[in-house]
């Protein structure tokens, strides 16, 4: 990627978002990081330590404001858009009956309205530069159910993501706008709220017999963001879980 790109990444103040957000940045880039926690996001910006790299807003995804907010602030300070990673988002596993309309609503607006309404907003300082990429971390539980995470709500929001991931590509090919999802197996990151030793547990439910790290995840989305025939896909990176097995 040539330096002084303009990545905006959603949720960036932990786990995979923090880890794309500080890969962008090692590689030259400007990058606009969000999150809802306004002194987790602070922290997190402080630790990346690249305060003329990066701009920050604080901002719920499941509002319809932030998502503009996302797009003006990138144009404000570094008058350009080239990648939008839509990462932000929650997870909770509960059987079928127990999500409660708060939940669904939780996972629609905040994973699939958001990434919605932060394209919308992207793709108008896209289409005037002459193009720009679009990666949509999703996840493996939209492509295929888990006996033993079962994860309706998550899924319906996730796998609505990987339809406007394809839909999309299609529409805005002749824009030269790619638009692409990612969708991970179990990553360590804070989002299970776990010790980093009990990881070690899930390691089994992959083929490849490990948990991922955040860098598998960052290493796509890097390859993503530079992949100049690549459009439309929804890739796994979930140690073959996508593929198969129990
Ligand atoms: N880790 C995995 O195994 C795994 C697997 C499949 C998919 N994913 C997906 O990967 C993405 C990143 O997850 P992660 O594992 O890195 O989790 P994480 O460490 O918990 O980070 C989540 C990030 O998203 C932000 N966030 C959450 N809800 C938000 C909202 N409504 N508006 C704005 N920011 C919000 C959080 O900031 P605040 O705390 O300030 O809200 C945080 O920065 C998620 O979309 C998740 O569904 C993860």
């Amino acid at each position: 990627m040539s330096t002084k790109k303009t990545v905006i990444v959603t949720g960036a103040s932990s786990g995979i978002g923090l880890g794309i957000a500080e890969a962008f940045i090692k590689k030259g880039a400007n990058v606009v990081l969000n999150g809802r926690n306004e002194a987790k996001l602070h922290a997190a910006a402080e630790r990346l330590g690249a305060p003329d790299q990066t701009a920050l807003v604080v901002g719920d995804m499941s509002s319809t404001e932030t998502p503009t907010e996302l797009v003006r602030v990138a144009l404000q300070r570094f008058g350009r858009v080239d990648v939008l990673v839509n990462n932000a988002g929650h997870f909770a596993s509960k059987p079928f009956g127990d999500y409660t309309v708060d939940d669904l609503n939780g996972f629609l607006s905040t994973h699939l309205k958001g990434t919605y309404l932060a394209s919308q907003a992207a793709i108008t300082p896209m289409r005037r530069q002459g193009g720009g990429a679009i990666i949509n971390i999703t996840t493996v539980l939209a492509l295929r159910g888990v006996k033993t995470i079962p994860s309706s709500a998550p899924a319906a929001a996730k796998g609505g993501m990987n339809a406007v991931t394809r839909s999309l590509a299609i529409e805005l090919a002749s824009d030269n706008i790619r638009v692409n999802a990612i969708s991970p197996g179990i990553i360590k990151t804070p989002l299970y709220r776990i010790k980093n030793d009990e990881f070690g547990k899930l390691k089994d439910m992959q083929p490849l017999g490990r948990v991922g790290e955040v860098k598998d995840i960052v290493d796509a989305v890097l390859y993503l963001a530079d992949a100049d025939f690549v459009t439309g896909v929804v890739l796994p990176v979930d140690g073959g879980v996508a593929a198969g097995g129990e």
